[in-house]
């Protein structure tokens, strides 16, 4: 297949295919899935209308013809989809595929790392958002305590997924006064915590400006304890910024995603549960790969049509919502992927 690696209206290339495989998840994060609107009577996708792993991978494929090198499994939570190792061995066999990571929320890892690792699979990042039980369990709409993410940063750690990276929302007022115990507990274990702000994706959580910490913050107070040095990106586009702690304790990143945008350089698309490719983290609507897939298009012309898709792309949300612009309705990031 030789078919010109696309850019976008902006110059941006196509790099990074994150793939949501599930929009359901056992969680109910506030910030996320907020419990009242994804209630036992919320309608999830029936598994007809879900890519299966052959769909994936041949997609996969497709951008990966594109130029896209980085895969990034995401949900809903990933590891409620039955035999996930299976799809990571199907996509690890994809040409121009260098790196497979994995965004979970962890209760699930300790049974299937070595699985996963095996299959081959690179890299993980487990979202914890508190040390506290009672913050933690609030905020995750369970209940559910620290120690089961506990066991499964220690089980990512063991297996050898390295580094292992863990997202902390910080929410103002909720888990705020936490950041310091935060960055305490981690520093000089080589797992790496990235603080994220409070973002407007979807329409359900409830966001408001006041809610959100500004990075500029989080860092200070970090700083004021530890000091830090500002550290070089890992690739270009990075979304977190690395800093490091100036004694030598390891890293943190700091993601600023409404104070301080990343649009300029963003070579992100998004693949949903259902097949629809997302252009940005806070797009409407999706087009529609599954139809080309299941209509038995041909794997050029499948890269042809997200080509096509990629160079018409001019998404800059972030970067709008700074400057005011006005909102626009926007799908669930349980349903698109975060
Ligand atoms: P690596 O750099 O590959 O380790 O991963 P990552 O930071 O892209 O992955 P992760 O899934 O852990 O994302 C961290 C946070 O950044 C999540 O809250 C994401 O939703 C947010 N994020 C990731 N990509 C984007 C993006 O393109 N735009 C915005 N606004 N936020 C993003
Ligand atoms: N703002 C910031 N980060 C969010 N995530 C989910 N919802 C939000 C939000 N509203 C994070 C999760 C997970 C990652 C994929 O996205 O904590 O770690
Ligand atoms: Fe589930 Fe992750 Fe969303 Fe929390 S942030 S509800 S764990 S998908
Ligand atoms: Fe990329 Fe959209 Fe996020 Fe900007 S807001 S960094 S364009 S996903």
């Amino acid at each position: 297949m030789a078919i010109p690696t696309p850019t976008d209206t902006r110059g941006r290339h196509l790099r990074d295919l994150r793939i949501s495989v599930t929009d359901r998840c056992n969680l109910r994060c506030g910030y996320c899935m907020p419990a009242e609107v994804f209630g036992p009577d919320y309608k999830f996708l029936p598994k007809a209308d879900i890519l299966s792993y052959e769909e994936i991978t041949r997609l996969a494929r497709a951008f990966a013809a594109l130029g896209v090198t980085k895969l990034r499994i995401t949900g809903g939570e990933p590891l409620l989809r039955r035999d996930l190792p299976q799809l990571i061995a199907q996509l690890r066999a994809v040409q121009g595929i260098e790196d497979i990571a994995l965004t979970t929320n962890g209760l699930l890892l300790p049974a299937m790392a070595r699985d996963l690792k095996a299959a081959g699979l690179n890299r993980v990042t487990i979202s914890l958002d508190s040390l506290d039980d009672a913050t933690f369990g609030r905020m995750n709409g369970k209940g559910v305590g620290v120690a089961p993410i506990l066991k499964a940063v220690e089980a990512a750690q063991q297996t050898g997924f390295a580094p292992v990276k863990l997202n902390m929302v910080v929410q103002r007022g909720v888990n705020d006064h936490e950041i310091e115990a935060m960055a305490l507990r981690w520093r000089g274990t080589g797992v790496v915590v990235r603080f994220i702000e409070f973002m407007d994706v979807g329409t359900t959580n409830g966001w408001r400006m006041d809610d959100v910490l500004p990075a500029r913050e989080i860092m200070a107070r970090i700083n004021a304890r530890w000091p830090l040095q500002s550290a070089d990106p890992n690739y270009p586009g990075e979304v977190a910024s690395r800093w490091r702690y100036a004694d030598g304790a390891g890293e943190i990143g700091v993601i600023s995603s409404v104070t301080n945008t990343f649009c300029g350089d963003c070579t992100r698309a998004r693949l949903s549960a259902r097949g629809e490719l997302f252009t940005c983290l806070f797009a409407a609507k999706g087009h529609d790969l599954r139809a080309l897939v299941r209509n038995g298009g041909s794997d050029e012309s499948l890269a042809k049509a997200i080509a096509a898709i990629w160079r018409a792309r001019d998404d800059r949300y972030s970067e709008l919502r700074a400057a005011n612009a006005s909102p626009v309705p926007k799908a669930e990031m349980s349903y698109l992927g975060g």
